[in-house]
C-alpha cells in the first residue's frame, strides 16, 4: 500500500504585540520573566497551530536567554517561527524585542526554543507537515533547533536512568 505523501507547507512567522502593565512587574520593577515566557509560549503555540492546522501542546521550553529588561509601559513585540520539524513535534524559535513608545527605541530582549506537539481529535500526538528549507540559514537553524531538542530528550533519558 502507498504511504501518503507528507505535505510540505511554508510556515509564516507570527508576530504579537503586548504592553507592560504594572501587574506584569517583578519586585525589581521590570517585567517578570515568567510573564514574558508565558507570552512566548502563546506566540509559538499560535504560530505552530496556524501552520499545522492542529491544536498543540508545549512539550519543552529550552535555551531561554534574557538579554535586556523590559519596563512598565514599553511595547513588547514577540515573533515566532517554526525552525525544525520532527514527526509529531516541531521546534519554534521565539525572539522578543521591546520598544519604548515615547522615544521609539526598539531593542532585543529575549529568545527561546519551544518544542510543540501537534494533537489529533483524541488529543494524541499526530504527524505534522514538513517545512521547506530554502537556504543555508534555514538549514543552519534546523540543525541548531534539532540539537536543542535532542539535548532535552537526552537529559530526560539520563534522569529516567537515575
Ligand atoms: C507532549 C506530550 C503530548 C507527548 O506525549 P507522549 O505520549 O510522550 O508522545 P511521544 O512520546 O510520542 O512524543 C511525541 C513527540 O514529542 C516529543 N517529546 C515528548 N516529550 C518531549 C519533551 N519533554 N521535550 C521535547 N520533545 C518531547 C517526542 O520526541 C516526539 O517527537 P517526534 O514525534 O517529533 O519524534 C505529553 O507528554 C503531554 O501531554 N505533556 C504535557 C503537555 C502540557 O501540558 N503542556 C503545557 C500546556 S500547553
Amino acid at each position: 500500500m502507498d504511504t501518503p505523501q507528507r505535505e510540505t507547507r511554508a510556515a509564516e512567522p507570527l508576530t504579537m504585540y503586548e504592553i507592560v502593565f504594572p501587574g506584569d512587574l517583578n519586585p525589581n520593577g521590570v517585567m517578570f520573566g515568567g510573564k514574558l515566557v508565558a507570552l512566548m509560549d502563546i506566540c509559538t503555540a499560535l504560530c505552530v497551530s496556524r501552520w499545522s492546522r492542529r491544536p498543540c501542546v508545549t512539550a519543552s521550553i529550552d535555551a531561554i536567554a534574557f538579554n535586556s529588561p523590559i519596563r512598565h509601559g514599553q511595547m513588547v513585540e514577540l515573533t515566532a517561527r517554526v525552525v525544525y520539524v520532527g514527526n509529531t513535534s516541531c521546534v519554534a524559535f521565539c525572539s522578543v524585542h521591546a520598544q519604548d513608545i515615547t522615544t521609539g527605541d526598539r531593542f532585543y530582549c529575549c529568545e527561546g526554543y519551544f518544542t510543540i506537539v501537534g494533537l489529533d481529535s483524541n488529543s494524541k500526538p499526530t504527524v505534522l507537515p514538513m517545512i521547506p528549507l530554502d537556504d543555508e540559514t534555514d538549514r543552519r537553524e534546523w540543525e541548531h533547533a534539532k540539537l536543542i531538542k535532542e539535548h532535552m530528550l537526552a537529559r530526560l533519558e539520563l534522569r529516567k536512568q537515575g
